[in-house]
């Protein structure tokens, strides 16, 4: 059985957040093809165009774990019907300096949660347009967009609501599915295979 190493981001910084509980059910729901490792983002310093001539460790170490994984996993709040600022800013080093966006290709996933009943959809939104800029391939259908019943959820992930984690469950099947097939896609033999820079 192959398997893909998936990276995932957090948007939340928040102790409490209740994105961090979903990234957590989601990974106990994962089927055994996929390996989450969280890729930071909250020390990273906010991103400018001077540190493309010296990019620092922090910067490099981002770019390499987003290289490092076969795909990527979004898992964030919507904050004033946008992308958090912590996200943005290490979505913005991820793809710099110019020539070298880390996300070219990466088959991606976005998912999110809000007390709310838009369930960050606007956040995902938003979101799509930046990945699309940054060539990166999405999971279409299906949408995560997670009205978060606090009472649905244990504190490390366990989902205690049958037709919440049927869900879930469908959606990170779904996921793997997708990784597949963008990897097989971007294996090399097929149709612009030989050109990954004209993706960056
Ligand atoms: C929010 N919240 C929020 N919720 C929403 O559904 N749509 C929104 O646009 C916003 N905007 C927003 C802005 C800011 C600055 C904060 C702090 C909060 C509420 C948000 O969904 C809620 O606080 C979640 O609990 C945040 O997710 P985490 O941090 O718990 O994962």
């Amino acid at each position: 059985m192959a398997t893909y190493k998936i990276g995932y981001f957090v948007g939340s910084l928040a102790s409490g957040s209740i994105n961090r509980i979903l990234s957590k059910a989601l990974i106990r729901l994962t089927p055994p093809e996929l390996e989450f490792t969280e890729i930071p983002i909250g020390t990273l310093p906010l991103y400018n165009s001077d540190f493309d001539s010296d990019f620092p460790a922090a910067g490099r170490d981002l770019k390499q774990a987003i290289e490092a994984s076969d795909g990527i996993l979004f898992v964030s709040p919507e904050y004033n019907r946008s992308i958090p600022g912590a996200l943005k800013n290490a979505i913005d080093w991820g793809s710099r300096p110019w020539g070298t966006n880390s996300f070219a290709r990466k088959p991606t996933g976005i998912i999110g949660a809000s007390p709310g009943g838009i369930g960050t959809a606007v956040m995902q939104s938003s979101m799509r347009g930046v990945l699309s800029f940054l060539d990166a391939p999405q999971l279409n259908a299906p949408e995560g967009y997670i009205r978060f019943d606090a009472e649905a959820y244990g504190p490390d992930g366990e989902v205690k609501n049958a037709e919440t984690e049927a869900f879930l469950k469908h959606y990170i099947d779904e996921f793997a599915a997708f990784v597949t097939r963008v990897l097989a896609a971007n294996a090399p033999g097929h149709i612009g295979d030989s050109d990954p820079a004209s993706a960056k």
